[in-house]
C-alpha cells in the first residue's frame, strides 16, 4: 500500500526536493503551499503524475489549513512540517530585527508547525502509525557559539521543544513525532554556498522518515540520521 506523505512550504526548496523524492516512491503527496496558481514546478510535476494532490495552505491562518484539508485525497501517513523563513540573519542590533519580523518569523516557523498539526491531526491515518515530522535547524541548538540570526535560531529551538511537547502528547497514540536539521542546503534561504543540494537533504531525510521507529519520537535528527543534540 502507497504511503501518503503531506509537505508544507511545498514550492520551492527543500520541500520541493521532498516532493519530487517521494513521488519517485510512489508516495501519495499533498503537497501545499500559499500560492498554487504560481508554483510552476509543481504544477508541471501534478501533469504527469496522478499521485500529487496540490492544495493552498497558509502554515500561519488554521481557517487556511482547515480548508486544505477539504481537499486532501488520502489519510496522512507522514506530515511533513517543512514551511520557514528567515528573515534577520544579522545579529543583536540589526534593524532586520524589528517587532513586526519578530512576529513573522515565530508565527511561521514556530505557529505554524503546531497549526498545521493542531488542525491536520483528524487527517492522519490511525490505523498504524503515522509520523509528523518538524523541518527544525542545527541552528536552534543550545551548544552554538554564533551571535548572528537570533530571532530565526530561538524560533528552530522553539520548534524543537514544540516537537518535544507534542511527542509527549502523542505518546502511547501510535504517532511518532520527530524534527530535523536538514543540512545546509542550496535554496533561498541557504544560499547558493551552501553545503548540499536539495536532493541530497530530501534523499537523507526520506529514507530517514521511513525508519523512523517508536523509540525516535521526541528526538532531533540530521537529515542523514545521526541523533543531534536539542
Ligand atoms: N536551506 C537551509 O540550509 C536550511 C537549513 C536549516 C533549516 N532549514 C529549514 O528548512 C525548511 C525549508 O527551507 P528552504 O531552505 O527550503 O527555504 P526556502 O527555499 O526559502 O522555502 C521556504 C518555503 O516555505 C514556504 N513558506 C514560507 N512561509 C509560509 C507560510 N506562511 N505558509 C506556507 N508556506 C510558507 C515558502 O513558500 P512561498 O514560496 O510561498 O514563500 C517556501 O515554499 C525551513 O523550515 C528552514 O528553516 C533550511
Amino acid at each position: 500500500m502507497n504511503k501518503t506523505i503531506l509537505i508544507t512550504g511545498a514550492n520551492r526548496g527543500i520541500g520541493l526536493a521532498l516532493t519530487k523524492k517521494c513521488l519517485s516512491k510512489n508516495f501519495y503527496v499533498e503537497a501545499c503551499c500559499r500560492n498554487p496558481d504560481t508554483s510552476n514546478e509543481l504544477i508541471s510535476l501534478s501533469n504527469n503524475n496522478p499521485h500529487l494532490n496540490i492544495t493552498k495552505m497558509d502554515v500561519t491562518c488554521a481557517k487556511s489549513i482547515l480548508s486544505a484539508s477539504e481537499n486532501f485525497k488520502n489519510e496522512i501517513d507522514i506530515m511533513v512540517c517543512n514551511a520557514g523563513i528567515n528573515n534577520g540573519k544579522g545579529d543583536l542590533f540589526s534593524d532586520e530585527h524589528n517587532e513586526n519580523a519578530i512576529m513573522e518569523v515565530m508565527m511561521v516557523n514556530v505557529g505554524g508547525p503546531f497549526l498545521t498539526i493542531q488542525n491536520l491531526y483528524k487527517n492522519l491515518n490511525k490505523k498504524s502509525t503515522s509520523k509528523i515530522v518538524i523541518i527544525s535547524s542545527l541552528m536552534g541548538t543550545q551548544t552554538h557559539l554564533s551571535k548572528n540570526a537570533p530571532i530565526y535560531r530561538a524560533s528552530k529551538a522553539a520548534a524543537n521543544n514544540l516537537m518535544r511537547t507534542i511527542s509527549n502528547h502523542f505518546l502511547n497514540h501510535n504517532i511518532i513525532v520527530s524534527s530535523y536539521h536538514p543540512g545546509w542546503v542550496r535554496t533561498d534561504m541557504g544560499g547558493v554556498n551552501a553545503d548540499i543540494s536539495t536532493e541530497e537533504s530530501a534523499t537523507g531525510l526520506v529514507n530517514h522518515f521511513l525508519n523512523l521507529e517508536q523509540s525516535d519520537s521526541g528526538k532531533f535528527f540530521n537529515y542523514d540520521g545521526k541523533p543531534l543534540p536539542l
